[in-house]
């Protein structure tokens, strides 16, 4: 029996890419053991709201706080120490933290700290999400750092944390996930090159929305559910309301997630998922699996950001459905 665990699995990655320093190799290890402490704090999380039930404080004194703040908390002080990070960009921060130039390091994390925080208090799967750059300015880091486009990431994960918690990750040599043995307190090899099975079976989008949809969106969707046997229509329906979640089960058993712009109210005519903390890390991990993330019509990864919290239209999945869905956007 072979036992590769994560720790083993970022060196041997390293040396497929060839001479490096390793600091992007103890970076991903680094967000790997934040990831376990976040993990624990996910598993009491219920028990955490029992204890700390008549206030803010539970029976060892520590302050109870929300899942997302203490995520957010955790993942800034932790990498924001590391020596290897010059500034971090959080879906929770109104503005990117610049670590202090002394002990800045050449990469820039930007991050969902808990994607799906609402699925917490009825105990559905949630997330973490992380998107790695490296550092673009001369001098000191600044905000424009974390404002890149996707196609400069150097790596993209998520954490997951489901009935299991899974780590998965590319440095743009395919896609892999580790699941955390908790007897042992390691991330574990699981699944090698994750790729987008061929056959699209499922299609993710709040439906609930449709009447705020423009037409591509709900023809598309309308498309999805007709029945065609030859293109194994209709497909399923899932939707967790966790991006992660959604998007790793479409990853492995092939599938379409969508979060188009909607009317509802003008803060969704871009959509509602961040470019920086969401679709980007989730557009580098499709394209390393085979896939494709669009806003209908641009490629993600190919969008220059204009704001540290701009939100796009996602359309992310097998190519063969992110460019159908393309094909119907450019139709009307
Ligand atoms: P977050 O918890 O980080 O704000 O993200 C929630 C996001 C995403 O994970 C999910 O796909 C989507 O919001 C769900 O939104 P709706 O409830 O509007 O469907
Ligand atoms: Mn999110
Ligand atoms: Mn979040």
């Amino acid at each position: 029996m072979t036992l590769t665990t994560i720790e083993r699995h970022i060196i041997d990655e390293e040396r497929r890419h060839g001479p490096t320093s390793g600091t992007l190799t103890n970076l991903l290890h680094d967000i790997a053991v934040a990831a376990k402490v976040i993990s624990r704090e996910v598993r009491r999380a219920g028990l955490n709201d029992i204890i700390g039930a008549t206030g803010d404080v539970n029976v060892q004194g520590e302050v109870v706080q929300k899942l997302d703040i203490y995520a957010n908390d955790l993942l800034s002080g932790y990498l924001s120490h590391s020596g290897r990070v010059c500034a971090i960009g959080s879906e929770e921060d109104p503005e990117p933290l610049l670590v202090e130039p002394s002990r800045a390091g050449k990469y820039v994390v930007n991050m969902d700290p808990l994607d799906g925080s609402g699925n917490i208090a009825v105990n559905a799967s949630i997330g973490t999400i992380f998107s790695i750059l490296p550092k673009k300015s001369t001098g000191n880091a600044t905000a424009a750092d974390c404002m890149q486009a996707g196609r400069h990431q150097v790596a993209a994960g998520y954490v997951m944390y489901g009935s299991s918690t899974v780590l998965v990750y590319s440095t743009g040599l395919g896609v892999y996930g580790f699941t955390l043995d908790p007897t042992v307190g390691e991330f574990v090899l699981s699944h090698t090159k994750i790729r987008y099975p061929q056959r699209c079976k499922f299609y993710s989008v709040n439906e609930g929305n449709s009447a705020y949809w423009d037409t591509n969106t709900r023809r598309y969707v309308d498309w999805c559910k007709q029945i065609d046997p030859d293109t194994h229509r209709p497909y399923g329906h899932r939707y967790i309301g966790a991006m992660v979640a959604d998007f790793h089960r479409n990853m492995l058993e092939g599938g379409v997630f969508l979060y188009p712009k909607d009317n509802k109210d003008a803060g969704m005519s871009h959509g509602k998922l961040r470019l920086l903390f969401e679709a980007n890390p989730m557009a580098y991990l499709a394209d390393q699996a085979g896939g494709a993330a669009t806003t209908g019509t641009e490629r993600i990864l190919e969008i220059e950001p204009t704001d540290l919290h701009q939100r796009v239209p996602v359309v992310v999945g097998n190519t063969a459905e992110v460019e159908r869905y393309e094909r119907f956007s450019r139709e009307s």
